[in-house]
């Protein structure tokens, strides 16, 4: 397994080129089991995620073809000739469970393995599966698989989600385009890449509209074509990067990156005391003199202050002048990266689903573990300005959602290696 070891080095300058979205990516590949014609997908981001969908989809019949080192995938479902996903691939990657609603939709059948909990939380599906079965679905849970059928296709409905799930209303709204009539899905999740997903849905043929606000209708059509289709910037590796140079000073011009992917986060930095200013080529980050300020921060649905920024954030406020209170709304179990922090000389205080940090003025190097990937780029983000080194260990957390992290650090200066153990 390998380690990351970072040691504060003083100020960063230079420029970070921002990838196209994981979380992006992870639902627009599903999206070729609804047709019989090649998806293409371009700006898409080298991480393991990645090639382990690649695998999945597979293993499910798709033709896969990985171009310029993996910025540009080719998915070619001409039929699909498995639909089962097995428990060894979804274990690995919870947003395995987005083949289900396509696949259902375009054959009438899946089985696909209920993905497991992780570290930040049970992660349950219900909600994909209520919306499943309104749409018409029979759904069994068997020895640890989710059995789905649909054998004279599904039906329009309307939908009304108990929580504005991600992947909830991706699986909806990809199962959507091809069942008879319409369906509305209501108080459905609003990020980015759910529009980014209902632009590319639209290129293939779908009828969609309303995507971004909390209501989203889809008129089914017979079948839906083939599309090439940009990934969007990844709003979350934007936003973890933004916090580069206010952690370690100097300034940082994020390309690629634009506000409106995240206005809250660009709020609370505001507060803080930091100025992020638009340029041609994207977003400029710089420093502030002396030290930041502590800010409270409430992680919600989009365009609510965004969850998979909370550990970044709380890294940052580590060294902030005064008190800050975190509170997680979205997942049950997402402070781990907290103790991490505090065996750097961070002084946290976590009860429930609340941290409260007290800023000290200056963190220490230690040998500290990821536990899951927001956790794991925290740390590292920490470990820019901590004096001395700090070996960040198990970074495999982190390979899934970085490409190339240490390359894009140590090019604006960060002192930054990785050592295989
Ligand atoms: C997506 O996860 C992202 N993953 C997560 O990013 C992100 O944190 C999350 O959305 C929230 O923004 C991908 O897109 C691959 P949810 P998802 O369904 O779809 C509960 C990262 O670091 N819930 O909005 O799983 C659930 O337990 C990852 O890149 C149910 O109760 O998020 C959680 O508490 C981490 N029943 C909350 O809703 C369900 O059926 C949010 O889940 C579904 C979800």
């Amino acid at each position: 397994m390998d380690s990351i070891i970072v040691r504060g080095n003083g100020p960063l300058s230079g420029e970070i080129p921002i990838a196209g979205a994981k979380n992006a990516a992870l639902t627009l590949m599903p999206a070729t089991l609804l047709t019989d014609e090649p998806l293409t997908l371009t700006n898409v981001p080298r991480l393991s995620d990645i090639k382990t969908t690649n695998e999945l989809l597979s293993s499910l019949g798709t033709e896969v073809a990985v171009l310029q080192g993996g910025q540009i995938i080719v998915l070619d479902t001409h039929k699909i000739t498995n639909h089962t996903a097995h428990y060894d691939i979804v274990r690995k990657m919870r947003a395995s469970i987005l083949v289900l609603g396509p696949m259902l939709a375009r054959d009438g059948e899946a089985v696909v393995s209920l993905p497991g909990g992780c570290a930040i939380g049970a992660r349950p599906v219900d909600l994909h599966l209520k919306g499943l079965e309104a749409l018409g679905a029979e759904i069994e849970l068997k020895e640890g698989y989710v059995h789905a059928k649909a054998p004279t296709g599904l039906k329009g409905a309307v939908i009304e989600l108990e929580f504005a799930s991600v992947g909830a209303t991706e699986n909806l709204l990809m199962a959507a385009t091809l069942a008879k009539g319409t369906t509305v899905i209501k108080n459905a999740a609003r990020e980015p890449e759910i529009v980014d997903l209902a632009d590319c849905l639209r290129k293939m043929g779908a009828q969609i509209s309303g995507d971004g606000s909390t209501d989203i209708t889809i008129e089914g059509v017979e079948k839906l074509h083939g599309a090439t289709h940009p990934v969007v910037t990844d709003r979350i590796e934007l936003g973890t990067y933004m916090l580069a140079p206010v952690i370690a000073g100097g300034e940082v011009e994020l390309l690629g990156g634009r506000i409106n992917l995240l206005a809250a986060f660009c709020e609370k930095l505001d507060a803080c005391g930091i100025s992020v200013t638009e340029t041609k080529r994207g977003l400029k980050v710089a420093s502030r003199n002396g030290r930041i300020k502590g800010v409270d921060v409430v992680t919600e649905p989009f365009p609510g202050f965004p969850t998979d920024l909370q550990a970044q954030m709380m890294a940052m406020l580590c060294t902030a002048d005064g008190t800050s209170v975190l509170e997680e709304t979205i997942f049950e179990n997402r402070f781990m990266h907290a103790p991490e922090l505090i065996r750097m000389g961070a002084s946290i205080e976590v009860s429930g689903g609340t941290a409260t940090v007290t800023g000290v003025e200056k963190l220490k190097g230690a040998p500290v573990m990821a536990t899951d990937l927001r956790a794991s780029v925290s740390l590292i983000l920490a470990g820019l300005a901590a004096e001395g080194e700090t070996i960040v260990s198990r970074v495999y957390h982190l390979d899934r959602g970085y490409e190339r992290l240490e390359d894009k650090l140590s090019a604006c200066g960060a002192n930054i290696e990785r050592v295989s153990e």
